[in-house]
């Protein structure tokens, strides 16, 4: 697994994360063993940054127990996503008791009251409790806002949608992260699983096998993490089986042009 540091932000993260959205979300002996194999194979195969949020139902504590006694060996990004000032903390307290004191990028979520949660998130870097602070939003109608958080110079990395079918981000977020050295953790790499539902016959992928593709989400994976301003892309998945098949997806060679237009032609067609 390649490694990337993460823009200004102190961390070197793999090129190929996790999310927890939806998907670890669950409760019960069953489904939260499931989710313990899974972070289990992504460590494995060094995939080792978890991305997380309050606004995800159970994902937080979930992860946190898949975690239990091996806290050391992942990178967690989570999120603050309320209100008011008061609740934020609620929630950061509540992430830091389960996540060891420590976390390791903590953003902004959706921009919620970023305002009030800022100066609390800086204490805590300050304090040693945080690494580094990030925003993040999945819309592009929260762009312009995005961009004025981003200029700052008070976070360090954002998490922004970036897919063959999603490419708002390249337009003004990307060429700006670039300028100020931010990191970027790419959300909905693969549509949310929307790019898989019609994938290109296997025959399709045969002009990628030299770039060490073998699957249509590892193709889709591998045009996210070409572009260079990216340095990590989060898929999710409940399957231990797909958390090795993406993570095998965070290792060079990477794309060229040629490569990365084949990709979005064929995603455009399913
Ligand atoms: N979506 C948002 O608006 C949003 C917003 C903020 C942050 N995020 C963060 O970004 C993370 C990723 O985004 P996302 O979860 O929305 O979407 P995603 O990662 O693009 O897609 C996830 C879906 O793809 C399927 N999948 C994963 N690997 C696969 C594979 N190898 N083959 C076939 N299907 C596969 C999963 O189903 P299975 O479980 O069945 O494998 C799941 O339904 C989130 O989990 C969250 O941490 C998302």
């Amino acid at each position: 697994m390649e490694r990337r540091p993460l823009g200004k932000s102190g961390l070197v993260v793999p090129a190929v994360g996790m999310g927890t959205w939806l998907t670890f979300d669950v409760r019960g002996p069953e489904a939260e063993a499931n989710a313990r194999a899974t972070v289990e194979a992504a460590l494995a195969a060094g995939a080792n940054f978890f991305d997380s949020s309050p606004m995800y139902g159970q994902a937080e504590r979930v992860l946190a127990g898949a975690l239990n006694g091996r806290r050391e060996q992942g990178l967690i990004a989570t999120k603050v996503w309320a209100q008011s000032v008061a609740e934020g903390r609620q929630q950061i307290d509540r992430a830091l008791a389960w996540f060891g004191g420590r976390v390791d990028l903590y953003q902004l979520h959706n921009l919620a009251n970023w305002h009030g949660h800022l100066p609390v998130l800086e204490a805590l870097r300050a304090a040693g409790q945080i690494t580094a602070i990030g925003a993040t939003h999945y819309s592009p109608s929260a762009f312009a806002e995005l961009q004025a958080v981003m200029q700052t110079g008070r976070i360090t990395a954002i998490q922004i949608p970036y897919n063959p079918l999603e490419r708002e981000v390249e337009r003004q977020i990307l060429p700006l992260a670039a300028d100020l050295g931010l990191g970027v953790v790419v959300m909905r790499p693969l549509g949310q699983g929307g790019l898989l539902r019609q994938p290109p016959p296997s025959s399709a992928l045969a002009p990628l096998r030299a770039f060490g593709v073998a699957t249509w989400a590892q193709a889709l994976l591998k045009w996210v993490l070409s572009d260079p301003r990216v340095h990590c892309a989060i898929p999710a998945t409940r399957r231990v089986e797909r958390a090795r098949e993406n993570a095998a997806a965070g290792d060079p060679p990477w794309f060229d042009a040629e490569a990365r237009e084949y990709v979005a032609d064929l995603a455009g067609k399913g």
